[in-house]
């Protein structure tokens, strides 16, 4: 079906705070926020993404991985700092991007707010 939309995108929510990069650094503020399940089931959504991106590179499809921020939901017992809003705003901006935009790309405008990308 999709593959009938002229500009087809894919946006996986993904969490920086699964980054396994990040993960493996001691300064990162996160660094010992460690858990068996969910960090692995997102490494391996973020490797699927970059599969994906590779699958679908000579077509008009985007895929990337993007990071809603911590936001305040029943998943956090309301203990984020960002709004729904704001994490709307975020992932909806990647389905919505132009030719030019990214594709196979790990996006966090709350870890890197200057490029938004993060570290896989
Ligand atoms: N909140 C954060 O700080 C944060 C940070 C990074 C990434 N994320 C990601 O953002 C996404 C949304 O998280 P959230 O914070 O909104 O979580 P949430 O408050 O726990 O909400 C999860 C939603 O997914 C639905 N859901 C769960 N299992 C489902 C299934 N098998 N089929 C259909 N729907 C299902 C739930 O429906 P019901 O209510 O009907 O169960 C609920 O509406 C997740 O992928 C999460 O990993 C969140």
């Amino acid at each position: 079906m999709m593959y009938k939309a002229e500009e087809p995108r894919i946006v996986n929510v993904s969490s920086s705070g699964c980054s396994l990069t990040l993960h493996c650094d001691p300064a990162w503020k996160y660094y010992s926020h460690k858990a068996a399940v969910y960090p692995a089931s997102k490494a391996a959504l973020n490797m699927y993404t970059i599969n994906l991106a590779y699958e679908l590179k000579d077509t008009s499809f985007k895929v990337n991985a993007v990071c809603p921020g911590f936001v305040a939901t029943d998943f956090n017992d309301h203990r984020g700092t960002g709004t729904v809003q704001e994490a709307g705003t975020r992932i909806s901006k990647y389905a919505m991007i132009g030719e030019d935009g990214p594709t196979g790309k790990f996006i966090s405008e709350e870890h890197n707010p200057e490029t938004g990308e993060c570290p896989w």
